[in-house]
């Protein structure tokens, strides 16, 4: 399993693990609230019931009527008692003040307040505990109640609770995930620099010796040498790229048509004929590049097309300018394998790849190049498993180019 697909893989076992721990949490409140709240319509129906006996009991002295009062009503939760007609006859728990049957009393009824809390009630618990008074005209009271105040917030606290630690994480996520781009950023400078460094002196020294090689055996053009000059040339090349990411590149106004023809020209021999390149478009158009590393991008993106395509193809290559936004645009379409869609943005993350020996670095750096140093865009533009692939750079032309008629 390479790189990529164990990251993935880790990340859907963690969401997956955070939406079981949060399940789980919100689950063991549910139960709590259905459990208690049971409990509390037990007691509204115990205070309902003793209420009830209250009024039939006979007359008893003062003292003993405050004291099962305040034990029935210590026990209760917040309720209202109305009669058939709707008209509130009593309440229990709403205001500082004790409940109280006589509304006559000192206690302030607001009937507004009243009606709200009953409204709530209704909407919590629509069936309301009836009181059969055993009155001659039958009478009958019906005890509306509310959940308590712990209740209530049992029901929100796992939601509140479970949103602070997301955003907790996300912010951690962030802040870790960007101390880790850093980190790899030094890692990328840090590591091309010393390889162009340590390429540096053996090469000039073989640059040295091939001219020394001529000289003594007098054989400025033999072909041995000039194929070791070629070589050392492209080792030259190499150790150019990896300066040009260790330091910030300067950008220079080219015609992309002959970069990307040079290139090319110096690609095509390197790969198996079977394989046809076009390369068509504007052939005026410049943009803002860096040679070296632009080459780099180039070379990855016809690599790419060039493994994708098994014996025969057509790697195209197309220059474009769009001169509202001035832009260009290189489009390069194989005819290879192609990519499916869910794949577009993961191809250029570091470590994707489907090739057996591949390390999937290549679209990384491409993507790299491309944004950091360039200041444009490289994605998949359009693909199709079987048929082919099309890539799109990117890059700014910030040039008044003006198209000539001829
Ligand atoms: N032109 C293409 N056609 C089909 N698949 C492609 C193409 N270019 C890139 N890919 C896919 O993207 C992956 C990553 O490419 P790259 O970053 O260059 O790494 P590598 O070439 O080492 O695999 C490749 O393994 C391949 O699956
Ligand atoms: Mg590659």
């Amino acid at each position: 399993m390479n790189q990529y697909e164990w990251k993935r893989r880790w990340k859907f076992i963690l969401l997956a693990f955070a939406l079981v721990i949060a399940g789980a949490s919100l689950w063991y409140t549910e139960y709590l609230v259905r459990n208690i709240s049971i409990a509390e319509r037990t007691r509204a129906e115990l205070w309902a019931k003793s209420t009830r006996n209250i009024i039939a009991m006979p007359d008893v002295n003062d003292e003993y009527i405050t004291f099962i009062y305040s034990l029935r009503d210590s026990l209760a939760v917040p309720a209202i008692v109305v009669d058939s007609a709707d008209n509130i006859i009593t309440w229990l728990g709403l205001d500082s003040t004790k409940t109280n049957f006589d509304l006559d009393s000192t206690k302030k009824y607001d009937p507004k307040y009243f009606r709200r809390q009953l409204k709530e009630m209704k909407s919590q618990h629509p069936q309301p505990i009836i009181l059969d008074l055993n009155t001659i005209n039958n009478e009958k009271w019906y005890v509306y109640y509310r959940d308590s105040v712990l209740l209530t917030q049992l029901k929100v606290f796992p939601y509140i609770q479970l949103s602070v630690i997301a955003i907790f994480l996300l912010v951690a996520y962030g802040v870790f995930s960007s101390a880790k781009r850093l980190e790899q950023d030094q890692v990328w400078v840090g590591l091309a620099k010393e390889t162009a460094h340590q390429l540096g002196t053996p090469i000039s020294s073989l640059m040295a010796w091939t001219e020394l090689l001529k000289s003594r055996f007098n054989v400025p053009d033999d072909p041995l040498i000039l194929e070791m000059e070629n070589d050392v040339k492209r080792l030259e090349r190499v150790a150019d790229r990896f300066s040009k990411i260790g330091s910030k590149p300067i950008l220079h106004n080219h015609v992309v048509f002959e970069v990307v023809e040079e290139f090319v020209n110096y690609f095509k021999v390197r790969v198996s004929d079977k394989i046809e390149f076009i390369l068509t478009g504007d052939e005026h158009v410049e943009a803002l590049i860096n040679v070296p590393l632009f080459d780099w991008v180039i070379e990855n993106i016809l690599k790419n097309a060039v493994n994708a395509i098994e014996g025969s193809g057509i790697i195209k290559i197309d220059i474009r300018e769009n001169l509202v936004k001035e832009q260009v645009f290189i489009d390069i379409s194989d005819t290879g394998a192609g990519i499916p869609r869910l794949k577009f943005e993961a191809v250029f993350q570091p470590g994707y790849t489907t090739r057996k020996r591949g390390w999937g670095l290549g679209l990384s750096l491409t993507k790299r190049i491309i944004e950091n140093y360039h200041q444009g865009t490289v994605f998949v533009k359009e693909s199709e498993l079987g048929k082919g692939t099309t890539f799109r750079i990117v890059l700014n032309s910030n040039m008044t180019y003006v198209p000539t008629t001829s």
